[in-house]
C-alpha cells in the first residue's frame, strides 16, 4: 500500500517512522514534510489547506490512503474531499472536526452523550461571564471560542486576569467559555475510530508548561511519555465506554461520523474523570512515544479506519517497557520563535541505545545544513525498559545536540518514573473532614498561561 502523509511536524514524522516498518506498507510520500521527514521518504510542496490540492497530490501518487495529521486541513475539508474522490483517508469531516474546532459544540455534544466534562458556561455576555466566576469559583478557567482562534485558555487565581482574557475574547467579538476548574493529573488518551468502532491506544501524559515544575506559559506540548502505571485499573476501558463510545455514536446519529482519531483530553479528578477536551487529531508529542511502543503495523490500522473496517475485538499489540519524549524548542519559543539556527549532533544523540530523534520545525539553509524552522524543532524519543531508562537514554541523547538560544524541560516523566503522581482522592474515599485532595505532581499549577501551538 502507498501511504500519503500530510503535515510538516514531529507528529507526521513519528507516523512516517512507523509506517516505513509496517511490511503492508511499500511506499509512504509526505506532503510537506520537514527536513528530516525528507531523510526518510520523497516529499512534495503542498499547500494543505486546499482540499483540492491534496485531492490532486493523491491522485498523481495513486496513494491508497491519506493520513492527514494536523487539525488545519481538516478544517478545510481536506477529508471531505477526498472521500469524495473515492481515496480513502485517515482523518475526520469538516463537520465532525468540529469536536475540536468549536468547543462549544463539544461541550453540546458531550451533554448530548451523558460525557463528563467540566461544568460550563457558554456567553459573549460579561454580566454572565461575572456570574459564573461567582457559581464556579477559583482558580478559573476562561476559554476563547470564537473564530478568533489562538487567543486560548487562560487558568489562573486572578479573577482581574481571568475577566481581562474575557473581556479581550469578547471585545473580538467573539464568545467564551467559563469553565469549573479541574483537579487532578491530565492523560491523553488516543481512540481510533471507522465512524462506528472504536479502538483505543495506550494512554500518555504531555507536559504543557514551558519550564520544569509545570511553571511558564503553555506550549503545544514539550513532551510525553507512556505507560501511565499510576492510572487506576480500568482507566482505559472507561473512557472508551463512558466518552469516546457515546462521543462516536452521537456524531454518528448527527449524520456526521468520525473517522480518524479522537483525542481525548482527560483529568483524573476527585469526581471521577473528566473531559478536558476533544481534538480530532493524533497529539504532538504524544504521538510520538505511543507510536514508539505500538508493534501493531500503523499503515493497515489506519486503512481498516479509514475503510470502516476497525475490528475492536484484535487486540493491539504493545511493546513492554516505556518510552519518553522530550522536545527541544527554538529561542524565545512558545513566543515568537527564533528560526535559522544551526543544529548539530543528532547522529551522535541517536546513538544513544533505543534513541532516535523525530524532527519538528526543521529545514535546510541554502549552505545544506540543519537549521531550526519552527517553535518546536525537534524531539529526542526513547524507549527503555521503565521510564526511568528511557529517560536516562532520551536526555543522554539530548546533550550531544546543539541549537543556539534552545531549550527543554529536564523533568519529563521524572515525577511518574518516581512514582510520585497521586490521583485525587475521592469525596467517598476520603476520611470525614478531609477537606480537599492533596497536592498532585504533574498537573499545571493555576496561573496565567495562554495556549500556544
Ligand atoms: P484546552 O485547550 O481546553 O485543552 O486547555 C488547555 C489546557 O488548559 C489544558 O490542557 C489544561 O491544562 C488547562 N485546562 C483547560 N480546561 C481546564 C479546566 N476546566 N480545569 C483545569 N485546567 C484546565
Ligand atoms: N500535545 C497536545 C496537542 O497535540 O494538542
Amino acid at each position: 500500500m502507498k501511504v500519503l502523509v500530510v503535515g510538516p511536524g514531529g507528529r507526521e514524522h513519528a507516523m512516517i517512522m512507523s509506517l516505513l516498518r509496517d511490511p503492508h506498507v511499500s511506499e509512504v510520500h509526505a506532503a510537506p514534510g520537514n527536513a528530516g521527514i525528507a531523510q526518510d521518504v520523497p516529499v512534495h510542496p503542498l499547500n494543505a489547506q486546499d482540499p483540492e490540492a491534496v485531492v490532486a497530490l493523491a491522485r498523481d501518487l495513486a496513494a491508497d490512503l491519506v493520513v492527514v495529521g494536523p487539525e488545519a486541513p481538516l478544517v478545510a475539508g481536506a477529508a471531505d474531499a477526498l472521500t469524495e474522490a473515492g481515496i480513502p483517508v485517515f482523518g475526520p469531516s469538516r463537520e465532525a472536526a468540529r469536536i475540536e474546532g468549536s468547543k462549544a459544540f463539544a461541550k453540546e455534544v458531550m451533554a448530548a452523550a451523558g460525557v463528563p466534562t467540566a461544568r460550563a458556561v457558554a456567553t459573549s455576555d460579561l454580566a454572565r461571564v461575572r456570574e459564573a466566576f461567582e457559581e464556579f469559583g477559583a482558580p478559573y478557567v476562561v476559554k476563547d471560542d470564537g473564530l478568533a482562534a489562538g487567543k486560548g485558555v487562560v487558568v489562573t487565581e486572578d479573577r482581574d486576569r481571568a475577566e481581562a482574557h474575557a473581556r479581550e475574547c469578547l471585545d473580538a467579538g467573539g464568545s467564551v467559555l467559563v469553565e469549573e476548574f479541574l483537579d487532578g493529573p491530565e492523560v491523553s488518551l488516543f481512540v481510533l475510530s471507522d465512524g462506528t468502532h472504536v479502538v483505543p491506544l495506550q494512554p500518555a501524559q504531555d507536559f504543557k508548561r514551558v519550564r520544569d515544575g509545570d511553571q511558564g506559559p503553555n506550549t503545544g506540548g514539550m513532551g510525553a511519555y507512556t505507560p501511565l502505571d499510576w492510572l487506576p485499573e480500568g482507566f482505559t476501558q472507561e473512557v472508551v465506554d463512558r466518552v469516546a463510545r457515546p462521543v462516536v455514536d452521537e456524531l454518528r446519529r448527527r449524520g456526521t461520523p468520525f473517522t480518524g482519531v479522537l483525542y481525548c483530553g482527560l483529568a483524573v479528578t476527585s469526581r471521577g474523570t473528566r473531559v478536558i477536551e476533544f481534538n480530532a487529531r493524533f497529539g504532538d508529542p504524544e504521538t510520538q512515544s505511543v507510536l514508539a511502543v505500538l508493534q501493531t503495523p500503523l499503515g493497515q490500522l489506519l486503512l481498516d479506519a479509514a475503510r470502516g473496517r476497525l475490528d475492536e475485538d484484535r487486540a493491539l499489540e504493545w511493546a513492554p517497557g516505556a518510552s519518553v519524549t522530550i522536545v527541544l524548542a527554538a529561542h524565545n519559543y512558545p513566543g515568537a520563535p527564533r528560526k535559522g539556527d544551526v543544529i548539530t549532533g543528532l547522529e551522535d544523540a541517536a546513538h544513544e541505545a533505543d534513541t532516535w530523534v523525530v524532527h519538528a520545525g526543521t529545514d535546510r539553509n541554502e549552505a545544506g545544513e540543519l537549521v531550526s524552522a519552527g517553535g518546536r524543532v525537534l524531539a529526542v524519543v526513547s524507549r527503555g525498559a521503565d521510564l526511568r531508562q528511557a529517560r536516562e537514554r532520551g536526555y543522554r541523547g539530548m546533550e550531544h545536540i546543539t541549537l543556539d538560544g534552545s531549550h527543554y524541560r529536564t523533568d519529563i516523566a521524572l515525577a511518574a518514573s518516581e512514582g510520585r503522581i497521586e490521583t485525587p482522592v475521592t469525596p467517598a474515599a476520603s476520611s470525614p473532614g478531609a477537606g480537599h485532595a492533596p497536592a498532585v505532581d504533574g498537573r499545571p499549577a493555576a496561573d496565567a498561561a495562554e495556549e500556544q501551538a
